[in-house]
């Protein structure tokens, strides 16, 4: 069925609010809209709900310690450990045949691991990594695609309380020497390689590249063999490890989960900030454990007897906290998929939504925006009557594609929660609970209970209803970073300086996200307000990105910014001027273009690359990158009357016209 453009009719075109239906308040695990009063009067005492839902080893003595703001703690003295709670518990708790990961490769092979499965092989690594040296503290490192191995590599990690630092496979080996330089990790997880449409791809070589810059030495790389014959005849080196042959030879193993500190890091995870470098953002164990455990219940609904999906790679947050943490701390079944939603054809989520029955699926803007363009046709293959709760997050949704998600994938029979949150936030901020609020397509909704989030402007005062300004975070949360890796400083500068007055005792934290709230709470993002990019979900900073092209031979100076993109949400734009004696060749598009991907990786390469003599400068020499986005959108310039070479626009502007 096609009902034109888009495939909406009218009558939802129009509608504005949604409610849960009576039979999903019904069953919702949280469906009391007390629930907000409850969290407000008891603060922060009402986050003892959220701990509540972990196993302790021994019991905190206090729930937040804000004597050194913005330096806060949560649980304090409380010990846990997220491999034991993730795991062990579900298995004593007579759970163990239960599915705990449901994996699907890209050929349609399967593994299934139960929670006894998951308890055997976390433990044989945890065995065989303090075989190989790494003590309680030591950062490890993991480069891998999405296969079991890596859940089963980070509780592995947790169980000795060796913090991980996943990278996404789809970076670049610079951008794994980087961060293994950054952490002064000296240990690394990695695989032969993986499928992508069809194609392996060697991962591998990548890695042993990445390793060629790690500036200290490494002790030790695991290598899972995921190809098998189809790999690419690598031999591994002196201290390169088969992952089989370390579970072989622990074979059975047995260790003991260390009691962490709740305030002790369970992970570093890098993201993209206004500066070239990546930041470390700082998780702890029980904070970090907490929040994710009570979002996903709270929010996803999930409950242990589910099948949930959430198609995001572990590579980023959003898979650390709702495909492996959150979901798993509840006892239930987590499904992961290697590889992408057109392959072999564009129904293949909903293949796999009909074949394992899932209750809950959890995806971004970017993939829905790819199937309302691929057509009805492909869900309408399959049978996705199991789902009872859609989710988003990433990027802003708009009210179509929202509609297109609830009708098309729901049958207008799932809520959808739209989920704001951030790397830093550890877990989802702002958002409807699915059991008890309205739903208001476009907009996120209101802040969580127990989560202070507010629009302001820049002077800090809260805006009118319908005026844009600043998201910030009044209150601490348990999620929340702790700091930056070795860089208290920078925590402070990106995140508190801007609206915190030390001197009056008030920390506000500041997302660099800008946003609306309407009469009733519900804050609409209206997407960063720093100079990060949002491709297609993944965060990218224009600083990384133009580093990357000034690298290149023959480049002088390089502006990056976003443009409009119909899928990706925003795509790369680059303005670059050459020295003098290098041309605007096609082969000089392909060097800028190969230089970000190997200094990031294929999620920046530019969209479109325009050579330029100069670009448009403020008389004091700001690069006014308004007008650079303008030209990439084509819309109507600004006023360039500020600018020093105003006659540098029309010029650019007709370059990017006739591209
Ligand atoms: C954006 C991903 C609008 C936002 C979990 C934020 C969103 C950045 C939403 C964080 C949403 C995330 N609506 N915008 N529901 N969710 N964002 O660190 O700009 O990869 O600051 O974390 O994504 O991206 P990150």
């Amino acid at each position: 069925m096609s009902d034109g453009d888009g495939e909406l009719e009218a009558r939802l075109v129009e509608q504005e609010e949604f409610e849960p239906s009576d039979e999903f308040v019904e069953q919702a695990n949280v469906s009391d809209p007390a629930i907000y009063d409850e969290f407000e009067e008891d603060w922060p005492h009402s986050w003892e709900r959220a701990a509540e839902m972990l196993d302790w080893f021994e019991d905190y003595d206090e729930v937040l310690d804000d004597s050194e703001e913005p330096f806060y703690e949560w649980f304090v003295n409380g010990t846990l450990n997220a491999s034991y709670n993730c795991v062990d518990r579900h298995v004593e708790n007579g759970d163990k045949n239960r599915v705990a990961i449901k994996w699907e490769g890209e050929h349609g092979e399967t593994r299934t691991y139960t929670y006894q499965d998951l308890y055997r092989e976390v433990n044989e690594f945890a065995a065989a990594l303090l075989d190989l040296g790494v003590e309680e503290d030591d950062v490890v490192t993991m480069y891998m695609p999405m296969v079991p191995e890596l859940p089963i590599a980070m509780l592995a990690c947790a169980r000795i309380g060796a913090p991980h630092s996943v990278v996404f496979a789809g970076f670049s080996a610079d951008a794994l020497a980087t961060r293994m330089n950054s952490a002064e990790s000296r240990f690394l997880v990695t695989c032969d390689g993986y499928y992508r449409r069809g194609d392996a791809l060697d991962h591998l070589e990548k890695a042993n590249d990445g390793l060629g810059g790690v500036d200290h030495g490494v002790d030790a790389t695991v290598v899972v063999d995921r190809l098998g014959d189809d790999g690419f005849g690598h031999d591994l080196k002196g201290n390169q490890h088969d992952w089989d042959d370390l579970l072989d030879t622990h074979d059975g193993e047995r260790v003991e989960p260390v009691a962490r500190d709740a305030e002790d890091m369970l992970f570093l995870m890098y993201t993209s900030g206004t500066t070239g470098e990546p930041k470390g953002v700082k998780h702890t164990t029980g904070g970090y454990l907490a929040y994710t455990s009570w979002t996903s219940h709270a929010v996803l609904d999930i409950k242990p007897e589910d099948t949930y999906w959430c198609s995001a790679d572990i590579g980023w947050i959003t898979g650390h906290s709702y495909i492996v943490y959150g979901p798993l701390s509840l006892g239930t079944t987590t499904v992961m998929y290697e590889g992408t939603p057109d392959f072999p054809e564009r129904d293949r989520l909903w293949e796999l939504v009909e074949k394992y029955a899932v209750d809950v699926f959890y995806t971004a803007p970017t993939a829905i925006r790819a199937f309302m363009k691929w057509g009805t046709e492909f869900p309408e293959r399959r049978d996705l009557s199991s789902l009872r709760l859609l989710g988003t997050v990433g990027e802003p949704i708009n009210p179509r594609a929202w509609k297109w998600y609830y009708k098309h994938i729901g049958n207008e029979e799932c809520p959808v929660v739209d989920t704001w949150w951030q790397t830093e936030t550890g877990g989802m901020m702002v958002t409807t609970l699915p059991g008890i609020g309205t739903m208001k397509p476009g907009s996120a909704g209101p802040p969580l209970p127990g989560i202070d989030a507010r629009v302001v402007d820049p002077g800090g005062e809260e805006v009118e209803a319908g005026r844009a300004g600043y998201l910030t975070v009044n209150k601490p949360w348990p999620g929340m970073l702790r700091t930056l890796y070795n860089n208290d400083e920078r925590f402070i500068s990106e995140y508190w300086e801007e609206y915190s007055d030390p001197d009056a005792d008030e920390w506000v934290y500041f997302p660099e996200d800008g946003a609306k709230i309407d009469e009733d709470g519900y804050i609409t993002i209206l997407g960063r307000v720093d100079d990060v990019l949002n491709v297609s979900g993944h965060r990218l900073g224009t600083m990384e990105i133009e580093s990357a092209i000034v690298g290149v031979e023959g480049v002088a100076e390089a502006a990056v910014v976003g443009g409009d993109h119909e899928v990706k949400g925003e795509a790369v734009y680059a303005y670059v001027i050459l020295e003098d004696g290098y041309e605007g060749t096609d082969e000089m598009r392909d060097k800028i273009v190969a230089g970000v991907e190997d200094a990031i990786g294929p999620i920046a390469r530019p969209e479109q690359v325009v050579f330029t003599p100069e670009l448009p400068k403020t008389r004091s020499g700001k690069i006014m990158r308004r007008l650079l986005e303008e030209i990439a959108n084509d819309e109507e310039l600004g006023d360039t009357t500020t600018l020093r070479n105003p006659e540098i626009v029309t010029e650019i502007q007709s370059k990017v016209q006739n591209d």
